[in-house]
């Protein structure tokens, strides 16, 4: 039985039309996810014979062999959709997702569920879910989630510094004078001096750097084009980004709303220095971010030539997702380490628990996807009072999966950390779970919105892209190079722990719950992962692979 995890207290049903049709995917069981997972650490951990042989084009049969459902499962929910007059679609080239409509009266007899039409009442909005479902013993195997059931739209993790950051002595809102004399270039140019970031196009410009929006989310051209010829007049001034759109994802350039995503692209533009850039904008599947996710990342998996380094920010918590389609979102974006991308993520204004989104922090969660093993998380730091040093960010979200196990790459520095806390099983986080952030950066950029400059606007996005920049001109010196991509880091960056600046010596914890919060360690902590990276450094380990 599958229950619904989500608060639907702002919920009212409303009506419920038996005929009604449900655009329902199903979760085939796949072949091989060790297999998958191997091949990724394989291709993707230094040292290791295979190291850099990501999986072309070409390769991806051997990829889809892996996640794939057997025969046997196939031809079982074949026959089973058949003998009730249902019809499927393959929703990914492996199989293993695959659409079914059906009528609610259908849907409640075959999967023993009560779908009803939600109405939030703060904006009207309806969707069809059930509280639970079953699949039945005989098909259990072969099928192992319906989605949408009982995932509801879920909250976003606040991504810029509003209400809650402004009561931090750092996240000020100003309206800056023009940038030769002010402050906010004081913002701005520092980002590349505090982590050593060249400032020269790389040549020849050899790989895509993608930003991923969601649900129709965009970035403003008209105002990255006034950062750059504020803040970089080297660099061109009519530099904009290719669209690649999933779901029929569209790049709104409506004057009202400035796009939430113009500071993510506006800095991925200014510190990568004529990088070609994309914008992945995947529209609005069924009122679920989840079903956007994973059609995110399954047309990224069999793109033929897909961008080589992707930043994607927002997260959710974890709790509202079934572990079920967390996991096969994970296995999508283990095939997408397989194919050599480099897939980083934002932790949130978060704390410990994510007291923002849920006061009582129950249970005590970690913001999704970046909990999954197969992404790089980061997390957040800022500038000391007094603007001379970095700082851990207080508000930085990290923590413990519940549903991803630790893997192997956090199997020194994890349990370092939790004993050092004095963590147990009784501590309301996972001491077994994935740990996040794996590191972290900046929060505080400067961006331009419909004309106006705003300088230190705290946000882990802001951190995330400023990490993936890195990563995009490192990925690009060694594509210029012949050399392949860096692809899935995490075992690079468990390998070079030492690599990092270290953030605990200025920080205590993070933001507590119900007094819970986690302490800044030496090494690896929940907070800022290592702590923040070094272009130098990070170079240096590149240039030896
Ligand atoms: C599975 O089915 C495919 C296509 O029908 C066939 O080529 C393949 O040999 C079958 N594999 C097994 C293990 O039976
Ligand atoms: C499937 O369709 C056939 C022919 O229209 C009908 O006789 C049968 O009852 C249907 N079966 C189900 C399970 O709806
Ligand atoms: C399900 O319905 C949608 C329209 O709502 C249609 O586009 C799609 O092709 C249908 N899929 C199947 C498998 O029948
Ligand atoms: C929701 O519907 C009610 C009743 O039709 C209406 O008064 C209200 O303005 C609507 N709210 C929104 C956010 O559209
Ligand atoms: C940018 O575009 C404008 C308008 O099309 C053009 O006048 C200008 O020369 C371009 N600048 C550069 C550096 O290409
Ligand atoms: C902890 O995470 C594991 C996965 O590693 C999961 O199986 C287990 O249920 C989680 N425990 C709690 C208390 O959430
Ligand atoms: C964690 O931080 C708190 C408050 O700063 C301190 O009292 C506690 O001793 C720390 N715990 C460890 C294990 O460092």
């Amino acid at each position: 039985m599958f229950k619904s995890l989500s608060i639907f207290a702002a919920l009212a049903v409303v009506v419920v039309h038996r005929d009604q049709i449900l655009n329902l995917r199903l979760a085939l069981a796949q072949k091989d996810i060790s297999g998958l997972q191997d091949t990724v650490y394989g291709v993707s951990t230094p040292g290791s014979s295979r190291y850099g042989q990501y999986l072309s084009k070409e390769e991806l049969s051997t990829v889809e062999a892996y996640v794939a459902p057997t025969n046997d499962t196939v031809s079982q929910v074949n026959a089973w959709l058949a003998s009730n007059n249902l019809t499927s679609s393959p929703m990914t080239s492996a199989g293993d997702w695959i659409a079914v409509n059906m009528t609610v009266s259908q849907a409640n007899q075959l999967f023993a569920a009560d779908f009803s039409t939600f109405q939030n009442v703060d904006t009207n909005q309806t969707v069809h879910r059930t509280l639970s479902y079953s699949i039945s013993n005989t098909l259990r195997a072969s099928i192992k989630a319906v989605h949408p059931t009982t995932t509801f739209p879920a909250a976003r993790g606040l991504k810029q510094s509003s209400s809650v950051a402004n009561t931090n002595a750092h996240a000020t809102t100003t309206k800056a004078a023009p940038p030769s004399s002010s402050a906010s270039t004081n913002k701005q140019r520092p980002i590349e001096a505090l982590y050593g970031i060249p400032a020269t196009p790389p040549t020849p410009a050899a790989n895509v750097f993608a930003v991923a929006g969601f649900e129709n989310d965009f970035a403003n051209v008209r105002d990255v084009q006034a950062f750059l010829r504020t803040f970089r007049s080297d660099l061109d001034p009519n530099t904009t980004f290719a669209l690649i759109s999933v779901d029929d994802g569209i790049n709104n350039q409506l004057p009202a709303g400035a796009g939430p995503l113009t500071v993510n692209m506006a800095l991925a533009a200014g510190l990568t220095n004529g990088i070609p850039l994309a914008f992945i904008s995947t529209g609005t599947v069924d009122n679920d971010i989840f079903s956007e996710f994973l059609d995110e990342a399954n047309f990224l998996v069999s793109s033929p030539n897909p961008p080589q380094t992707i930043v994607q920010t927002g997260p959710f918590r974890e709790s509202l997702v079934s572990p079920e389609i967390a996991e096969s979102l994970c296995n999508s974006y283990a095939q997408i380490a397989a194919r050599g991308i480099s897939y980083i993520m934002d932790t949130g204004l978060w704390g410990a628990g994510g007291p923002f989104l849920d006061p009582n922090c129950t249970p005590f969660d970690a913001p999704f996807p970046a909990t999954c093993p197969f992404v790089t998380a980061v997390g957040g730091t800022e500038w000391t009072s007094d603007d001379t040093a970095e700082a851990a960010w207080s508000l930085s979200g990290g923590g413990f999966s519940r549903i991803f196990s630790r893997p192997k790459y956090q199997d020194e520095v994890v349990p370092a950390y939790l004993n050092a806390i004095g963590a147990t099983t009784s501590s309301p986080f996972n001491i077994s779970g994935r740990g996040i952030p794996d590191l972290a950066a900046m929060t505080q950029a400067t961006f331009i919105d419909q004309g106006v400059i705003f300088t230190d606007e705290a946000g882990t996005d802001n951190s995330a892209t400023i990490f993936a920049s890195m990563i995009a001109l490192l990925t690009n010196e060694r594509i210029a190079a012949g050399k392949p991509g860096l692809g899935f880091l995490n075992p690079l960056i468990y390998q070079n722990k030492g690599t990092f600046n270290d953030m605990q010596a200025a920080i205590g914890e993070s933001t507590a719950c119900q007094g819970v919060f986690y302490n800044g360690t030496a090494g690896w902590d929940p907070v800022t992962g290592f702590g923040s990276p070094s272009y130098t450094r990070l170079q240096e380990i590149c240039n030896k692979l």
